[in-house]
């Protein structure tokens, strides 16, 4: 917040009193005290940006040769999505990205986070056609994203993909998804690597299996009875399986890449987690184990053999020879299978044990969990603050842990924050948003203290710049920094916008970055 008061006063009055010295030197030495105070400069080249997703940003789910996700079909499930809403407009950003570019460039970002709509690109897979609609599409975006003088950091798949790879053979629990996220990739990069250079394989994958296969809540809504209301699927199982399958592909890609890009391009890959970081519930031995275990079966789950080739030890020492093995090729591959890890950072969690103590399963008390239960709740209070929103409470605390974590362990690998940002339920607050404010304040500051411990923080990326279609719960969570209206699409900006836009300035004009 202090970085809020005197960049209100630069921005708003500078012009009122440039010529009063006194408040002039007053400003000045306000701000010099708090660059001393916090001994903090963001490096130069630093990424400051805004994050978004195709599906829930995009619409225009059939237009210009696009076909069917996933997420199109799931949406048009009755009873799945919160307020039986879809993403077929969104918030429109497919026409109306020259405006939303505009108002990144007026927010000063020099990033922007977007992902690809691979059924836009391939609606087939490599099932049939390049569609060069999807293709131009982008090709239009990337420009207009360059020419504010904004870097396109892109996803090549946050979630969603072609549903004929669904209907052809199981999507990611067959093994053949490599080849089709390969031939993918390498569409990407042959036709957009000369301006993107970022490139992130996959969103938050471990999101993806475990409310994908675990609890069935995400497509393609599969779960074993005692997780969740499946009609098919193994908690148990599939959710290692799709995981593998995606390893596999994330290597593949990363390594065609390296061999036949790279050099040329000069780009960098990666890939996005969504990381929580854990408490133990108590100093119990056994819940400190539990606290490793958690992160086993969660983000070490899909780290550790990109970065060290197998899979985190207290994930072997559970699932023992059900684990899948990697091919001596993968292996070969995942030497360095990684140029920057995407840290995606909103919340944090208590873990109990379960593997000593009786759980039940889905409340920690199974392998597919790693006899561990994660709670936000110890005695009935909350590990930070509670939103209102199901799965989220705040603690900036943990965005320093979480950075020092993955520092430590993945030694000489950058990090990016690739999201993170402040959901409210849909009730009553338009613009003022305070609490968002607060948030991104706080959190920042907790990742200014881990970069000044050593940790290689490159970027930061808000969720998001606008309101947007959150998944399951559809409309009914806003996480913008601008209003829309979703009837209008009109765009309006909150507070946390304002803010925004002054700690990129203060930063700027204080640091080495511009
Ligand atoms: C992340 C997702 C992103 C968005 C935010 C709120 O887990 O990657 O698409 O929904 O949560």
């Amino acid at each position: 917040m202090k970085t809020i008061i005197v960049s209100e006063i630069m921005e708003t009055k500078s012009l009122t009193y440039v010529s009063q010295f006194p408040l002039w030197l007053l400003c000045f030495i306000i701000i010099t005290l708090i660059n001393a105070e916090e001994g903090f400069e963001f490096p130069k080249n630093f990424l400051f940006g805004t994050a978004s997703s195709a599906y829930q940003y995009e619409g225009a789910y059939l237009t210009d040769g696009k076909n069917l996700s996933n997420w199109d079909v799931f949406t048009s499930i009755p009873g799945k999505i919160a307020d039986g809403s879809h993403g077929k407009v969104a918030v429109d950003h497919y026409h109306r990205y020259p405006e939303d570019l505009d108002l990144m460039e007026d927010l000063g970002v020099n990033s922007y986070r977007l992902s690809f709509s691979w059924a836009r690109i391939l609606p087939k897979g490599r099932f049939g056609d390049v569609n060069m609609g999807g293709i131009d599409h982008y090709n239009r975006m990337i420009n207009a994203i360059l020419k504010r003088g904004i870097e396109p950091f892109v996803t090549l798949t946050h979630y969603d993909l072609p549903q004929e790879l669904v209907v052809r053979y199981g999507s990611w629990l067959d093994p053949q998804i490599r080849e089709d996220f390969e031939n993918y990739a390498e569409i990407c990069f042959r036709h957009f690597g000369d301006r993107v250079k970022f490139w992130a394989t996959f969103n938050e994958p471990n999101v993806q299996v475990v409310l994908g296969y675990r609890t069935g809540t995400y497509p393609p809504s599969r779960c074993s009875k005692t997780f969740g209301n499946c009609t098919h699927g193994d908690s148990e199982i599939e959710p290692f399986l799709a995981a593998h399958n995606i390893i596999r592909s994330h290597l593949a890609a990363v390594n065609l890449y390296r061999t036949k890009f790279q050099e040329q391009q000069r780009g960098k890959i990666g890939i996005v987690m969504n990381t929580i970081w854990f408490e133990p519930v108590s100093d119990s031995l056994a819940d400190i184990l539990a606290v490793e275990r958690a992160q086993a079966f969660y983000l070490t789950w899909f780290l550790d053999p990109v970065v060290f080739g197998r899979y985190p030890r207290e994930m072997q020492e559970i699932l023992g020879e059900d684990l899948l093995e990697f091919t001596k090729d993968d292996l070969k591959r995942s030497k360095n299978g990684l140029d920057f890890i995407g840290i995606n950072q909103y919340t944090s969690r208590y873990a109990k044990d379960c593997l000593h103590s009786a759980c039940e399963p889905g409340k920690g008390g199974s392998r597919a969990e790693g006899f561990v239960y994660a709670n936000a709740l110890k005695d009935g209070s909350h590990l930070g603050e509670p939103t209102g929103v199901n799965w989220f409470s705040t603690y900036p605390q943990g965005m320093e842990e979480m950075l020092m974590y993955a520092a430590k362990r993945y030694k000489d690998i950058p990090l990016y924050v690739t999201e993170n940002g402040f959901g409210e339920n849909n009730t009553g607050v338009l613009l003022n948003d305070h609490r968002r404010v607060k948030f991104m304040s706080n959190y920042l500051d907790a990742l200014k203290r881990a970069m000044r411990k050593g940790a290689d923080v490159r970027g930061y990326f808000a969720w998001s710049l606008l309101d947007n279609f959150e998944w399951i719960s559809g409309y009914t969570i806003r996480f913008g920094m601008y209003h829309v209206d979703f009837k209008t699409q009109e765009r309006t900006p909150r507070l946390s916008a304002f803010w925004y836009k002054n700690f990129i300035f203060h930063h700027r004009a204080q640091s080495k970055y511009g």
